[in-house]
């Protein structure tokens, strides 16, 4: 089994779902640049200011940001026997910069028609404390409303609002999706149908990295 991976896919398709649990069972870090800058923000931090605009009107990060978030945490101990990345790299020149970093054994590539997308993205509920993430219809917390792990009352991510849903699936369509062609290139991209409960999904993304 691959333990150096990238999670590739347009927002809303499941990476960070199936991400949390496989990185779990490979004993390996889950790396979601997302979530990292989500805490940012939460906690005010100046790199959380700098992100907050460009995460709420759905655009990037600046790449300098994110690649120094990336150098420090491939730097801690943790991350030596294996990553999971999920939400980078997202363009050409992030994929670029993380190819001096580290060597990635596979990356697996979430396929999902827009219409499913945009249907989990208006469902999902996160919670604002453990970033535990929830789906009104699919995953539903147990306690309407309120996080299984913390209590914590779940929230709408201001970036899936539907203007900003709008400029995440364009900016993924013109800056993230050339990234399938770069690994294509390098024989390390498996596609896998990213439709269908989770526990199917998460079938199709081990035997991609075996
Ligand atoms: P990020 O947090 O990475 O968002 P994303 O890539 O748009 O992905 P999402 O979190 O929206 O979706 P997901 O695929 O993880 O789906 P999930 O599992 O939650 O990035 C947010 C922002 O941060 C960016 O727009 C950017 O501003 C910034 N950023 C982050 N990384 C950056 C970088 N490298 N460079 C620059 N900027 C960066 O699932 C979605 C919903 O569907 C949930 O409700 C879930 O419960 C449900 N669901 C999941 N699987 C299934 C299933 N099989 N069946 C039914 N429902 C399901």
């Amino acid at each position: 089994m691959k333990t150096r991976i990238v999670f590739l896919g347009p927002p809303g398709a499941g990476k960070g779902t199936q991400a949390s649990r496989l990185a779990r069972e490979l004993g390996i870090p889950h790396l979601s640049t997302g979530d990292i800058l989500r805490s940012a923000v939460a906690a005010r931090t100046p790199l959380g200011l700098e992100a907050e605009g460009h995460m709420s009107a759905g655009r990037l990060v600046p790449d300098a940001l994110v690649l120094d978030i990336i150098r420090d945490r491939l730097h801690q101990p943790d991350a030596k026997p294996g990553f999971l990345f999920d939400g980078f790299p997202r363009n050409l020149a992030q994929a670029g910069a993380l190819e001096k970093m580290a060597v990635v054994e596979r990356v697996v590539s979430f396929d999902l028609d827009p219409d499913h997308l945009l249907q989990r993205l208006t469902q999902r509920r996160v919670c604002p404390k453990c970033q535990s993430v929830y789906n009104l219809v699919s995953q539903p917390p147990k306690t309407p409303g309120v996080c299984d792990k913390d209590g914590t009352a779940l929230v709408h991510r201001p970036d899936d609002r539907p203007e900003a849903v709008a400029t995440r699936l364009k900016v993924y369509a013109e800056q993230t999706a050339p990234l399938l062609e770069f690994y294509g290139e390098r024989g390390i991209l498996r596609p896998i149908d990213a439709d269908g409960p989770p526990d199917a999904v998460a079938e199709r993304v081990r035997r991609a990295l075996e």
